[in-house]
């Protein structure tokens, strides 16, 4: 059972700032933040966003964004959401692994499984012209993220890389073109 405490939630580090500082310049009326942990995404969308609205797996993770973000729902990805949304953003947990044992980081197959699981889950929510935007890593499978993409109807690209002393920080924009 989770114990609440600081180290309930994802800290944020490397990855959510380089998120961070891409998502300054989007602007839209609403916005849905998934696995948002302490809330930092979902914070800087509020600045150019009418609505914004967070989702995450970990309760404690929820409280802690709650203290900066009005709409927390505690959800598996956005299976709980029924409208749609201009832009939908997401850190994948994006770490390959055998077994889900953190949330935060856990990707499970090739680091692809959840991350294709939450991505799955989003697409439905992002209309025709709507973006989803998501960060992943050298250390997962990312092109088969990208495919997946494709399938669901999105015109993919990879729009930054940030080189880490361990791995590569990519991000991926998709924009979707059937509704
Ligand atoms: C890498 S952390 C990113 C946290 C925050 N967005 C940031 O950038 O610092 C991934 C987050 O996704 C959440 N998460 C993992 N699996 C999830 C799922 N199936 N549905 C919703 N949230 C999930 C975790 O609890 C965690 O808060």
């Amino acid at each position: 059972m989770q114990k609440e405490s600081q180290n309930n939630y994802y800290v944020p580090a490397e990855d959510s700032i380089f998120l961070a500082d891409y998502l300054e310049n989007q602007k839209g009326k609403s916005a849905l933040d998934i696995g948002t942990g302490s809330g930092i995404l979902a914070k800087v969308l509020s600045k150019n966003f009418e609505l914004v609205v967070a989702t995450d797996i970990n309760i404690f993770a929820l409280k802690k964004a709650h203290e900066i973000v009005a709409n927390c729902i505690c959800c598996n990805a956005a299976d709980a959401i029924h409208v749609n949304f201009d832009l939908i953003v997401c850190n994948l947990p994006y770490l390959p692994s055998d077994k889900l044992l953190d949330v935060t980081v856990d990707g499970l197959h090739e680091g692809v499984e959840i991350p294709s699981m939450i991505i799955k889950s989003a697409s439905p929510r992002i209309g025709k012209n709507g973006k989803m935007i998501f960060l992943t890593s050298s250390h997962a499978n990312y092109t088969s993220l990208i495919e997946l993409c494709t399938s669901l109807g999105f015109d993919t690209k990879i729009v930054a890389k940030k080189k880490l002393f361990y791995e590569e920080l990519i991000l991926v924009e998709c924009v979707k073109y059937i509704n």
